[in-house]
């Protein structure tokens, strides 16, 4: 699919942010090996989340997905999980732990996700086995079993969100203490904590571990999602934009986008900040920073991109370095089409420009490059067009009903029937 851009005015918006696709999906996989019912609120309704859905169906539960809160009723019945579509999505993963907790088995695909390098997951297979397990990979699928789970400490090489997650889901449920070294500690982590542990578990966050007590009974629960902080941070910095004057947010918590907001003060942008709800104030012109993305609380990875397309809009250029994946830069050759210099010096590269293109067809490769792309549209007014927005359909809940609370004219086609280009 793609989407055309009209850009003929300054646009302004408030809009609602939802639950974090990243947490949901830890949450939802972790829901396995909880005992009664459960419902999640705030849940987004995505791709990614659909398939976690439909994978929960296949294993034996009963759910119902309406209006942002997810009903899980029934139990696990097998480990097979054997619909394609989990290959297509990262957080497919998640049930590895979940369904080994609970049968001491799963077999499944190997996770899929955006393409930003190579995204190994050794550090979740060696945690598996330190914890008991034995693992087999072969074509696209993977079978794990163990015959006894066992605590044990482990230490993580790099603080990786995905084995920290799947790491605590196995653990909890295994008697004596697991400690998690070198953890990630992102908000989407202390919030898969704090489900578990409202559900009964004993997880706790030391100085540089994370202890797991684990626990025979896991209850069903109600929770509620946290805020998605990179919907939000990808809001906010579209809002820096040329042609943009504001854009609110509402249900968001600026707590856990700190080096966000301070960022967007150093580029010139005004934040203000009320409870739930951010504003941010374009500036008028950009001043050119050095950043790096790094682990939380340091500048996100998945806003990196979404920021090197407000940073191009200066004549004086500003250099970025995303040291978490090593091919974060597809789309960089798109920005290119807009008359904006790339200067690359891996893992590092600058970004500038004089004058910005005011028409160009730009092509998604990546969830986040694909907003980026789209963020890009509004540094000057024209004509644009982004292919393969379905891209941007995967991380942003009802992204087109917020363009039209955003002002902004588009219109959405399929790549049969381009005629504008
Ligand atoms: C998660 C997020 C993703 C985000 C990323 C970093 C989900 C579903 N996805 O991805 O949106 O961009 O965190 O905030 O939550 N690594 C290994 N071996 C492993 C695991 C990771 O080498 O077993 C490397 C990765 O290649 C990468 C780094 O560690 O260079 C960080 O990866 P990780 O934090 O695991 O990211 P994901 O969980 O895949």
């Amino acid at each position: 699919m793609y989407l055309n851009i009209n850009n003929d005015k300054i646009h302004s918006g408030e809009i609602d942010i939802l639950g974090a696709k990243n947490s949901a999906l830890g949450i939802i996989a972790a829901s396995v090996i909880l005992d009664g019912d459960i419902t999640l609120y705030n849940i987004p309704d995505l791709y990614d989340i659909h398939v976690m859905i439909e994978a929960l169906k296949q294993i034996g539960f009963n759910v119902f997905f309406k209006n942002n809160t997810l009903k899980i009723t029934g139990e696990a019945n097998n480990f097979i999980l054997s619909n394609e579509s989990l290959s297509s999505i990262r957080g497919s993963y998640y049930f590895y732990s979940s369904l080994l907790a609970k049968f001491f088995h799963v077999s499944s695909f190997l996770p899929g996700g955006c393409n930003l390098g190579a995204r190994p997951i050794n550090y979740h297979l060696e945690g598996f086995a330190s914890l008991g397990c034995d693992y087999v990979i072969f074509d696209n699928h993977i079978e794990i079993i163990t015959q006894e789970l066992h605590p044990n400490d482990i230490h993580l090489p790099f603080p990786s969100v995905g084995a920290t997650i799947n790491l605590i889901i196995l653990a909890s449920t295994i008697l004596g203490v697991t400690h998690i070294y070198n953890p990630a500690l992102e908000p989407e982590v202390l919030d898969l904590i704090n489900f578990l542990n409202h559900a009964g578990a004993k997880i706790s966050i030391k100085e540089n571990y994370i202890e797991i007590m684990g626990v025979t009974k896991l209850k069903g629960i109600k929770y509620k999602i946290i805020p998605d902080r990179i919907e939000s941070g990808s809001y906010m910095l579209l809002a820096l934009t040329k042609t943009f004057s504001s854009i609110s947010l509402n249900n968001t918590n600026y707590k856990h986008l700190e080096e966000v907001i301070k960022t967007i003060k150093n580029i010139g942008g005004i934040v203000r900040l009320n409870k739930n709800k951010i504003t941010v104030i374009s500036p008028k012109k950009i001043t050119p920073i050095n950043i790096t993305s790094g682990v939380y609380p340091k500048f996100p990875t998945d806003l990196i991109q979404i920021l090197a397309a407000i940073l191009s809009d200066s004549y004086y250029p500003s250099t970025i370095t995303d040291t978490i994946f090593e091919n974060r830069y597809s789309y960089l050759k798109e920005l290119k089409k807009l008359n904006i210099d790339v200067k690359y010096n891996f893992p590092s590269y600058q970004v500038s420009s004089s004058h910005i293109f005011n028409s160009a067809k730009l092509i998604c490769s990546d969830l986040r490059g694909a907003f980026s792309l789209f963020t890009s549209c509004f540094l000057t007014h024209g004509h644009f067009q982004i292919q393969n927005v379905d891209f941007i359909f995967r991380g942003y809940n009802s992204f087109l009903d917020n363009l039209k609370k955003m002002n902004v004219s588009f219109s959405l086609g399929c790549s049969t029937d381009n005629l504008l280009f």
